[in-house]
Parts: structure tokens; C-alpha cells; sequence
């Protein structure tokens, strides 16, 4: 038997190649979430998804990295529109974390594939995405869930948006 490693199966290299574009879409929304903020002069709120965007970036150079990797071949697809006005504030960090519970569904499909198919490598990589869900999916809920007990306090608002003003990205997919 020759030392190369095995090839990745159709199913999963479509899988994953749709999972780019949902990481791709994430980015486009959030970017949109975070044009509405500006109108909204959040520019601390705006500068939080700004961030958010960028690590989504990541999350699909991730999976990009890892498909090439794996002799998989990368096929990009269409992006599709996002939404590009909100209710509130509030609203736009509840459907953020909506959208993050979304793709931990995404992310469990892939991961019961991978081990359907005994793809031990791509459940191993998988595992950071499985982990970093939390985090996301609790960041946005704890923001969101602020917004909403402010309300409309002018103050409060004030001070929460000089909060997430304070964010600033950091590439996590280069730790492993
Ligand atoms: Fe790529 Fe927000 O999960």
C-alpha cells in the first residue's frame, strides 16, 4: 500500500464546499448587521459584527485550507442577499444568535457525516468548529439579552455600545 493519504469523499467535499458558503453568508450578514448599526450611530455595536465578519472569514479559509489539504477541489458558490435593515438593535443581535444556532446545526449535520463515513481527519477538524459554536452562539445570546433589557434607555444603550467598541479581532483558526 502506498503512504498517501486518503482521498475525501464526494459527499463530504460537497458538504464542506456548502459549508464555505454558509461561513461566506455569515460574513455577508453580519457585515450587513453591522452597516445598520452604523446608520444607527452603534459605532461601538457596528465595530463588534465588523469583527464578527472577519472571523468568519476565517471560519471558511478554514474549511478551504481544509479541503485543499485533503485533495478535495473548492467550489464557490453563489452568496446570497442578506436582510439589510433590522427593528432594533436587539433584534439584530437575537437574529445574530439565531443565526449562530443555525450553523451549529450545520456544523452537527457535517459532523454525524464525517462520522458516518469513518472520516476520522475531517471529525477531528471539526471538533474546533463543534467548540467555537459555543462561544458564538454565547456571545451573541449575552449581547442580545442586554440590548433587550435596556430597552430604550438612551444611557444604557450608550454604555453597552462603548463596551463592544472594545472588540478586536483575533485569528483563533491560527491556534489550531
Ligand atoms: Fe462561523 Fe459564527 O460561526
Amino acid at each position: 500500500m502506498g503512504g498517501g493519504e486518503m482521498m475525501i469523499s464526494e459527499k463530504i467535499e460537497e458538504a464542506i464546499n456548502k459549508q464555505i458558503n454558509e461561513e461566506l453568508y455569515s460574513a455577508y450578514l453580519y457585515l450587513a448587521m453591522a452597516a445598520d448599526l452604523e446608520k444607527r450611530n452603534l459605532k461601538g455595536a457596528a465595530n463588534w459584527m465588523k469583527v464578527q465578519a472577519q472571523e468568519e472569514l476565517t471560519h471558511a479559509m478554514k474549511f478551504f485550507d481544509y479541503l485543499n489539504e485533503r485533495g478535495g477541489r473548492v467550489k464557490l458558490m453563489e452568496i446570497r442577499q442578506p436582510p439589510f435593515e433590522w427593528k432594533s438593535v436587539a433584534e439584530i443581535f437575537r437574529e445574530a444568535n439565531k443565526h449562530e444556532q443555525y450553523i451549529t446545526a450545520k456544523i452537527n449535520e457535517l459532523m454525524d457525516l464525517a462520522i458516518g463515513e469513518k472520516d476520522h481527519a475531517t471529525a477531528n477538524m471539526l471538533q474546533w468548529f463543534i467548540e467555537e459554536q459555543v462561544e458564538e452562539e454565547a456571545s451573541t445570546d449575552e449581547i442580545a439579552t442586554k440590548f433587550e433589557m435596556i430597552g430604550e434607555d438612551g444611557r444604557g444603550v450608550f454604555m453597552l455600545d462603548r463596551e463592544l467598541a472594545a472588540r478586536k479581532f483575533v485569528d483563533e483558526t491560527e491556534e489550531g
